[in-house]
């Protein structure tokens, strides 16, 4: 191993900066790029610090939501993204908006313990219900300003040699990773001292069923015709894709991949955990032993209507909310006030753009809508300057097949 790499972290930024700048032999300008994207804020915020990443922001528009409008600020690469969550907004806001509603905001976590004396954890859990509550809500010395705190404790056997003890807790409006940890670590040693137990861990579970929203939105079919189908008959291929969903792993990925595409990019924008989310979202989608599509879409009358549970385990306050210096301006653009308000409006954007990925496919295919936009990130990734664009587009989108050969062929003969 290269010693040179050891205790990196300790090294100043320079330093830092320098070793990878001569361990890749960077030149001048790739150099000039990592120091200049780097900041004071991000130094403080990961380990072994290098530069900031940047991603492209833009803003869904026409999204309502229980009657409210909203603007939507999604960070993602893709193009067609935030296109499609407009598109798919725009159509449901025709049908009256999104209805959404928070079931639950609870955030659970387990100490898991080796043993095979289910009955024995299980009554004392049960027995000593507020004592271990008391000893989880005295870990943490501000939980209950801000929170109900700790609300229960269960007991899961998980097989005949480890038993699960989930703890759950309200927190507020944070997201809560850090202070049920500590929770759970205070619990975990409290059963250890009790029972004389061996704990196997203590940790949060990012299945966060405790934290469902349900979205549910309607657009009249007529609104859905192309000009080779009618409305009805679009309606009717949304509903049978979705079923497709419920049936075909292989589709399901896909399904639930278009949700997350507009909930992850609303998640990184206003400073979440988006690997939470996913995690959360893709194990909710299996939790009855069968990976499905978490939304559904069905005809009531003229009316092409869907539904969607998701779990939405983020946070308003705390966290990386807090140190990013855009969260809080895209919670203003989003004009959200709280955790709740927050995930119901991000659920919405993964309906919406749901309803939009479907439509696509089952109309002119996904190719049409998306492509057409994802030309101008493979004319850049090409060489094309932005200069160039204007120029370059319209040619690309004459040809059968624009791909990279082509682009740099229309780049030769226009600079010419
Ligand atoms: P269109 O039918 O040409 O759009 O759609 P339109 O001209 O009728 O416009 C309707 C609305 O869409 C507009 O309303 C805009 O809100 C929005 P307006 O503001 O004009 O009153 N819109 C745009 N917003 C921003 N920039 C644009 C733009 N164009 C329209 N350039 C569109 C074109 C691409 C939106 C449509 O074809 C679409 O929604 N396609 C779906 C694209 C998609 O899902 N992309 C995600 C990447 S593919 C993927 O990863 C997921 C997938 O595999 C998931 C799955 O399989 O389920 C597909």
């Amino acid at each position: 191993m290269n010693q040179q790499w050891d205790h990196f972290y300790k090294k100043t930024y320079q330093e830092r900066l320098q070793l990878i700048v001569a361990n890749a032999k960077l030149d001048a300008a790739q150099f000039q790029k990592l120091q200049a994207g780097a900041s004071g804020v991000s130094t403080n915020l990961i380990e072994n610090y290098l530069t900031d990443y940047a991603l492209p922001e833009g803003i869904v528009t026409n999204l309502v939501v229980n009657d409210q409008p909203y603007l939507v600020p999604m960070v993602t690469e893709e193009p067609s993204v935030i296109a499609a969550a407009s598109n798919g907004s725009k159509l449901l806001a025709d049908g009256k908006g999104v209805s959404a509603a928070v079931l639950d905001r609870l955030v659970t976590g387990q100490v898991v313990i080796k043993t095979s004396q289910f009955e024995k954890v299980n009554r004392f859990i049960q027995q000593h219900q507020a004592e271990a509550i008391e000893v989880a809500n005295k870990s943490h010395q501000r939980i209950l300003q801000y929170s109900r705190g700790a609300r229960e404790l269960a007991v899961r056997q998980l097989d005949s040699s480890f038993v699960s003890v989930d703890l759950t807790v309200d927190t507020g409006e944070a997201m809560g990773a850090n202070l049920i940890n500590t929770m759970l670590e205070a619990v975990a040693n409290w059963l250890r001292e009790q029972l004389h137990v061996e704990i196997t861990m203590a940790i949060l579970s990012n299945f966060a069923d405790g934290s469902l929203v349900r979205v549910s939105g309607c657009v009249n079919s007529d609104k859905l015709a192309t000009q080779t189908m009618t409305g009805r008959q679009v309606a009717q291929r949304i509903v049978d894709a979705s079923r497709v969903a419920q049936i075909d792993i292989h589709r399901a990925a896909t399904h639930n991949k278009g949700i997350m595409n507009g909930i992850d990019a609303a998640v990184i924008a206003l400073g979440n955990d988006s690997r939470a989310v996913e995690s959360a979202v893709h194990s909710f989608a299996a939790r009855d032993g069968s990976y499905r599509g978490v939304s559904q879409w069905r005809i009531d009358h003229d009316q092409l209507v869907g539904e969607m549970t998701v779990p939405m385990p983020i946070g308003f306050l705390g966290g990386a909310t807090k140190v990013l210096p855009l969260v809080s301006v895209n919670q203003a653009i989003m004009g959200v006030k709280n955790v709740h308000e927050e995930m119901m409006v991000i659920a919405a954007v993964g309906l919406a753009q749901n309803l939009a990925a479907l439509k696509a496919l089952v109309t002119d295919g996904i190719q049409r809508g998306h492509m057409n936009l994802q030309l101008k990130s493979l004319a850049m990734a090409n060489g094309t300057t932005e200069a160039e664009l204007p120029k370059i587009l319209p040619q690309l989108r004459q040809l059968k097949q624009p791909d990279s050969l082509a682009v740099k062929r229309l780049l030769n003969q226009l600079r010419k």
